[in-house]
């Protein structure tokens, strides 16, 4: 006898899927229409979610290879260019959360205590595989959020799985680490990590670099100080600021001695990049890069967005997790997990002060 075909419902595991709503009291029939929504729209994101990590761990793997094709780059965009969409999805659908007015809410939240989207573990994964470090969180009250979450975990009958998840989680390399050791392979003004010179190579590119950016400065400074009522003492002091910055981040100055070298060339690799973008050999690296600013984009806007939402259903009023409520949302909304791709945009130059390329062929075409 042949395997039956197989149908729709089977495929799907409709049932299962259909039997999962019904709340605390476990019986669809027992929750109000307004419950069943609450409990749906959760649902329908944490599947999202369960995609989103799949395709991050799979771009993460290709990433963090000891050597990756370059046939495996348009792979890359290609996944972490399905989480964008999906974000983009779920940043809308705080719409249909929305049509849940304050007081629907309030029928039925009291009884939610302390449960929370604070321990949505397919989140914090999501956290954890991209990059965000602990010490980048938002304390509120002395409380460290991992440590409340796996002090959660550990009163709580599910809290095992979803901790043990959290914590596998912590143990990956990140998605971050994937770019970073990625970028440390671009090759630089022709020269790439192991050949001869290539630290003098890219030491000069980046004297270059920053010398040209100081003369953008100087013109910048020049131009503002002719705008009538301009404080000059003040626009000197900002531009000496941000020359300072693009130093210390350019020459790796705020990472320890023994990391300096790694990181200089990680980020030289980064401003080449941008620098350089309409060379046909970066035009995929350029893409990526692109697609993964885009990425931490949505993930701000979701942050901002659910805040919106949250404040507009509970106003400001504490979170059923314990927390501030919107003022600890708002906040972790300035969370950046790949800060260096957003701080490389202060100190680009205009095309015509770039340094010139050096080896133009070994990019694709004579320039
Ligand atoms: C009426 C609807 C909602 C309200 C009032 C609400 C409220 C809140 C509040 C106040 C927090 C802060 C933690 C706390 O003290 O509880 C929070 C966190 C969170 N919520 Fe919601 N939420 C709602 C819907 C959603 C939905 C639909 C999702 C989708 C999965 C979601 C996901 C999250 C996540 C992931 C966090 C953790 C944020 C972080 O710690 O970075 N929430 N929510």
């Amino acid at each position: 006898m042949p395997d039956p075909a197989p149908t729709y419902w089977d495929y799907l595991k409709l049932d299962q899927l259909l039997s999962l709503q019904g709340g605390l009291e476990e019986h669809d029939g027992q929750v109000e229409p307004d419950e069943l929504h609450f409990i749906i729209v959760h649902q329908a994101f944490e599947l999202w979610f369960k995609l989103v990590l799949r395709e991050l761990r799979l771009a993460r793997d290709y990433l963090a290879a000891p050597r990756v094709a370059e046939e495996a780059i348009p792979h890359v965009v290609h996944h972490l260019g399905r989480v964008n969409e999906i974000f983009r999805l779920l940043v809308d659908q705080f719409a249909i959360m929305e049509t849940l007015t304050p007081q629907d809410f309030l029928a039925f939240r009291d009884k939610l205590v302390p449960a929370s989207g604070f321990q949505s573990f397919q989140m914090r994964e999501i956290e954890l595989v991209l990059g965000l470090e602990d010490a980048q969180r938002v304390v509120e009250g002395g409380l460290d959020p991992m440590r409340t979450l796996e002090r959660m975990a550990r009163q709580s009958p599910g809290g095992a799985g979803a901790w043990a998840k959290i914590d596998a989680a912590r143990r990956e390399t990140t998605l971050l680490d994937g770019l970073r050791r990625w970028l440390h392979r671009t090759p630089i003004q022709g020269s790439s990590p192991g050949d001869p010179g290539d630290e003098d190579a890219v030491d000069a590119f980046l004297a270059d670099y920053l010398a040209r950016l100081e003369g953008t400065g100087e013109v910048a400074a020049t131009k503002l100080k002719e705008i009538p009522g301009t404080d000059a003492a003040e626009t000197d002091r900002r531009i000496a600021a941000g020359q300072s910055q693009a130093r210390t981040f350019l020459l790796a100055l705020d990472r320890p001695e023994a990391e300096r070298a790694r990181v200089k060339r990680t980020r030289a690799g980064l401003v080449f990049v941008e620098s350089y973008r309409r060379l046909p050999l970066l035009a995929w690296p350029r893409l990526l890069i692109d697609t993964v600013v885009e990425l931490e984009e949505q993930l701000v806007l979701w942050r901002t967005r659910h805040a919106r939402m949250v404040e507009r259903v509970i106003g400001r009023r504490v979170g059923t997790g314990g927390s501030s409520g919107v003022d600890y949302l708002d906040q972790t909304a300035r969370y950046r997990i790949f800060g260096e791709l957003w701080t490389v945009r202060t100190l680009l130059l205009p095309r015509d002060d770039l340094p010139a390329l050096q080896r133009p062929e070994l990019y694709g075409f004579a320039v």
